[in-house]
Formats: structure tokens, sequence, C-alpha cells
């Protein structure tokens, strides 16, 4: 039975601040949309992702989820979004969907599993937790108490068979959730466990206390480090991090022998222990001869994600007398922010001469240092 997922993206985020909306900023190395789009597509059961955008940004979108979902414009509100969402499903009327806000990144498979498990027996299941603090109703200066007892906080994703929840909300416009629309038609609504990893991303102060929540839930970040030497050679100009950069002399190697993005590549290699550049590239091999470096940098970010794990930050170091890096380091910083994918301030690029020691201080050639971490992807969860 073909399952669908709608994760509705479409608001303003006005609450959360910072410039992008918040479905798009940063967060464990990626943005939190794509926490919730990767958690559906590695589910079994999960065979469509309808992710529902600000109207106009659909291309914005479609770069980060790529073929996994169908991005498509939402509505005024949630509930618009919603109706948006199920239009663009392809169910049939006893399908099951279940819908999502983008703003809950921490998603775990056993919270999808046991939200389809629990629709055998309800018209409606949703995650759910007791309220735990004391709770007091205010009037004026005076309080009082609330009772706890039965009482819950309700969270995405919510279940729904196709029919069920599109009759539920042809007549309504603005819901606080999806629940609302089967609470009013009387129908029976299953909790099960949820999680404060589900909390919702509202204001500002919710991303670093939710990034530090996925991060121990998801385990411990990975290191990695790598080095490399490139000689000079006649020519006139070299490459480091894909900047051309003016030089009475150019770097020998098999193919543009970007020193910089090899020790990064071998430093993201590293951390997933994935081998090295030379195990993924064979310098005997002649179809790599003359190869960008990128082709290099990008295989190993995307061997990472396939292994479970997203690059987080990276910091490089030059080593040589010449050419003078400094001046170059912003357009390095910026094209390996956008080769890695990297948010420019995960990204540092630094340089050291040797005090005219060793083959670097000869002006034999330039070594690189890089360092990489690593942060695991939902599949790791
Ligand atoms: N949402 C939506 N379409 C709307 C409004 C909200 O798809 N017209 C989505 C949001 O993108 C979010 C979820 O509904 O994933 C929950 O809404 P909320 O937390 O209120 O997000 P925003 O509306 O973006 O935030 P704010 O209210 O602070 O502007
Ligand atoms: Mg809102």
């Amino acid at each position: 039975m073909p399952i669908a997922a709608i994760i509705v993206a479409a608001g303003r985020g006005e609450r959360a601040g910072g410039g992008l909306p918040k479905q798009l900023q940063r967060l464990g190395g990626r943005a939190v949309i794509e926490w919730s789009v990767e958690a559906f597509h590695l589910h079994a059961q999960i065979d469509q992702i309808v992710l529902v955008v600000p109207p106009g940004e659909q291309e914005t979108y479609l770069a980060l989820t790529g073929e996994r979902a169908k991005v498509i414009p939402g509505g005024d509100t949630r509930t618009g979004s919603v109706k948006a969402g199920l239009n663009a499903c392809d169910l049939s009327d006893n399908d099951l969907v279940m819908i999502h806000d983008a703003a809950r990144p921490g998603l775990s498979q056993q919270i999808i599993a046991d939200l389809i498990g629990a629709m055998d027996a309800a018209d409606a299941a949703a995650p759910a937790l007791p309220v735990s603090d004391a709770l007091k109703r205010k009037k004026d200066h005076a309080l009082s108490d609330v009772s706890r007892e039965a009482l819950y906080r309700v969270q995405t994703p919510q279940v729904f068979e196709f029919d069920t929840i599109r009759n539920a909300l042809s007549t309504s416009n603005n819901l606080v959730d999806d629940l609302a629309a089967i609470e009013t038609a009387n129908g029976s609504v299953a909790l099960i466990q949820g999680s404060e990893y589900l909390a919702k991303i509202t204001y500002p102060e919710d991303f670093k206390r939710l990034e530090t929540l996925l991060m121990t839930m998801s385990g411990a970040p990975r290191f990695g480090t790598g080095y490399d030497v490139h000689a000079f050679a006649p020519g006139d100009a070299v490459t480091l991090c894909g900047v051309v950069i003016p030089h009475d002399q150019a770097l020998a190697g098999h193919s543009d022998a970007d020193v910089a993005w090899h020790a990064l590549t071998d430093a993201i290699l590293g951390a997933a222990a994935l081998g090295d550049i030379g195990d993924h590239f064979p310098p005997s091999d002649p179809q790599w001869k003359g190869t960008a470096s990128h082709v290099f940098l990008e295989h190993a970010v995307n061997a990472a994600a396939a292994a479970g794990w997203a690059l987080s930050s990276c910091d490089l170091t030059l080593i040589c007398e010449a050419p003078k890096v400094q001046p170059h380091r912003d357009s390095m910083r910026a094209e390996t922010a956008r080769v890695t994918g990297l948010p420019l301030d995960a990204v540092s690029v630094k340089a050291t001469t040797t005090e005219g020691l060793g083959f670097t201080g000869r002006g034999e050639g330039i070594a690189a240092q890089a360092s990489a971490v690593l942060t695991p992807l939902p599949s790791n969860l």
C-alpha cells in the first residue's frame, strides 16, 4: 500500500528570525528541511514525498531535495498548504498520508513506523508527550492550578487515511494542526510516544537547542585530516581551492594539481574511513588526467553522505612562501563553500610559510593540510 508524506514548509518563519526562513537555515551540517526529507526518503514504506514551499521558491528547495521530493507551492495558511499537498499526492481513498511540519527536523524511523502501526485501530495517529511541568492559569494577578491529567503536547507527523483528511479539511481554513479536523468529525485518534527530538523550531533559541539534541541523538561527530604536496613546474599560474592564482610557476600533477582540495578530499574521506583519494581516483587511471579537482571534492562529500555522514565544517592550511594566499582567501573560501555545500562560516582557509626551511621554504612546491568534521545524517538516527 503506498504511503505519502507531505512536508509543509511554506511558512515565513517570522518568529524564528535570521534572514532565511527557518526551514532553510542550517542545523547540524544541513538545511532544516533536509532532515525530514531524508527521514521519509529512508523509510521503505513511504513511496512519495510532497514538499510544500513558498510560491515562487520551488527552485531553491528543488536544489536541496533533488529527485527525492515533489516540490509544490503552498498557501497563505498552514491549512492551505496542507490542502495543496493533498492535491499533489497520488493516492487512493484508503491509502495513508503523513503530514509533517518542516520545522520539526528530529524525525526518526521509529516514529514513522509507530505511526503506521497505530493506524490499524484509529482514524488518525500522532506523536504526543504528556505535560510534565506544573500548569497554571493566570487571571489578573492570581494563579490557579490546571490539572495535567490527560493533557498532551501533540507533535507531527500526523497520519490519516487520504479520503478522511481530505473530507475533514474541505470546510476548514486555518487550523492549528490537521488532527483538529478529525476531532471536529468525531474521529478516533491514537497517540503514540512522541519525542523531545521532534520539538518544533519556533524561536531563534530553538536552533541551538535542537542542534545539540540531534547531535546527541545521532551520535558523535567524526573528524578527519588530509595532507598533500605538489612540486612546482614551469607555468604561469597555480590552482588553489578552485581559484586560479597567477604565479611565475605552476604545480605539477596528474589532475589540475589543486593541492588544497586534494588535502580536503582526503580529510573528508578520512573522517568517514573511506580510504583516500588514490583509492577513489587512481593516478594510474588515464581518465582522471587533467580532471578539475572539484570532481574529487564533490565525490568525497557524496561518498560520505552515502555512508551516513554530512560535512559540517572544514579547515585548510596552505604551506608555501609564494604565491601570497591572503589576497585570494575569500574567493578560496567561497569556492570551497560552493562545491561542498557548506555555509561560508564553516569554511576556513589559512596560510603559513616555513621561514625558508624545508622544501616549501626553498620554493620547490606547495603543501596543504586539511581537517574536516562530519556529523551523522538521519540514516544514523
Ligand atoms: N506553514 C506552511 N504554510 C503556511 C504557514 C506555515 O506550510 N502558510 C508550515 C511552516 O513552514 C511550518 C509549519 O507549517 O513548517 C508550522 O508552522 P509555524 O511553526 O507557524 O511556521 P511559520 O509559519 O513558518 O513560522 P511563523 O509563524 O513564526 O512565521
Ligand atoms: Mg506560522
